[in-house]
């Protein structure tokens, strides 16, 4: 018999992951009243936005308003993805619990998505780490294209444990390891964290699956049989990567509470809020989202 976890900590990414994609943008506050209401599902993390240049993500250029106006729930510890100093300044004067850093393991996705080469990143992100650190604020280091890159194709683990060394003499103090265009396969996951678990703990370890071939569930699963507790996952799929051409959204918030509170893990999080959650930002983003479940809540409704 299989020992899964008894708990299982999902982090809401749809408004940043999820957002950053999207064709339509949403109005500031619609924004806040939405991040207001997962706030209320018992989900333990909100990512609620990202302080990149506004130039590369434009739907995420009010980050800053998001972060002051968003009723902070003391239950829920709030983070954002920060690049480098200014997106730090940026945070901080918006109110975080944690900063997010990112990065690739692939070279060439890293050059696209941020601009520089893995050895020039190093430094800045040196810099905010070290400076997160010293305000008392948690830090992740998001790991981009562990198993497959766009541009490169396979991945292997030697590169992704060379950046998770790096960042973990920095100071960060935990990894979210993201399958950036979701093209793994369970055995792929299995062979990283083979690699990984023989290094780190796994309570270090976050993964990020986007599910642009459905395989998210599958990935999930193996990744709990390793014990793994901790997952990030987007309110009805939303998102996707505006640097990995084609990549669909993140893992459905709705489909992963459906799977785990079926396996008997508990997460804290009513299913029902993050429906409703999902409908009202489904609505103003005038499109159908893809989680399955959320499909059988509204044709059940
Ligand atoms: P850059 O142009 O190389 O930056 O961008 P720079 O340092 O050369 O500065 C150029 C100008 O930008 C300067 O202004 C800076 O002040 C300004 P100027 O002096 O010319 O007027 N600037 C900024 N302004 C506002 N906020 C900032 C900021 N930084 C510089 N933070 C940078 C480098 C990283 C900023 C840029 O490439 C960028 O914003 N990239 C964003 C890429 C992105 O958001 N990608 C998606 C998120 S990652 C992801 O989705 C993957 C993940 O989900 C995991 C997975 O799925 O694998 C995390
Ligand atoms: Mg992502």
């Amino acid at each position: 018999m299989t020992h899964w976890p008894d708990f299982v900590q999902l982090k809401e990414v749809g408004p940043r992951d999820g957002l950053q994609n999207e064709k339509r943008s949403i109005s500031t506050d619609d924004k806040v009243a939405w991040i207001n209401m997962v706030s209320d599902s018992g989900v333990r993390e909100i990512e609620y936005s990202s302080f990149v240049h506004p130039k590369w993500i434009p739907n995420l250029a009010d980050a800053r308003e998001v972060g002051k106006r968003i009723r902070k729930n003391p239950d829920v510890f709030y983070s954002a993805l920060v690049p480098n100093q200014k997106g730090l300044e940026h945070a901080l004067e918006a109110g975080i619990d944690g900063a997010s850093v990112f990065m690739s393991a692939s070279e060439t996705h890293n050059k696209k998505n941020i601009n520089k080469t893995i050895g020039e990143t190093y430094p800045v992100l040196r810099e905010v780490i070290r400076d997160a650190k010293q305000e008392g604020k948690h830090v992740t280091g998001y790991i981009s294209t562990v198993f497959d890159c766009p541009y490169e194709g396979k991945i292997m683990p030697e590169k992704v444990i060379r950046v998770c060394e790096q960042l973990l003499e920095y100071g960060v103090d935990d990894l979210s390891l993201g399958d950036t265009i979701g093209s793994a396969v369970p055995t792929q996951v299995e062979r990283l964290l083979e690699v990984l678990l023989a290094r780190y703990q796994k309570e270090k370890l976050i993964m990020h699956f986007h599910d642009t071939r459905g395989m998210a569930i599958a990935n999930i699963m193996r990744s709990l049989q390793y014990g793994l507790s901790r997952f990030d996952s987007s309110l009805g799929g939303l998102g996707g990567c505006p640097y990995a051409p084609g990549a669909a959204g993140n893992v459905a918030t709705n489909d992963v509470l459906y799977l785990l509170h079926g396996l008997g893990i508990k997460t804290g999080i009513q299913e029902d809020k993050i429906q409703e959650a999902s409908v009202f930002i489904q609505d103003r983003l005038g499109k159908v989202l893809p989680s399955k479940s959320l499909a059988y809540h509204l044709s059940t409704a």
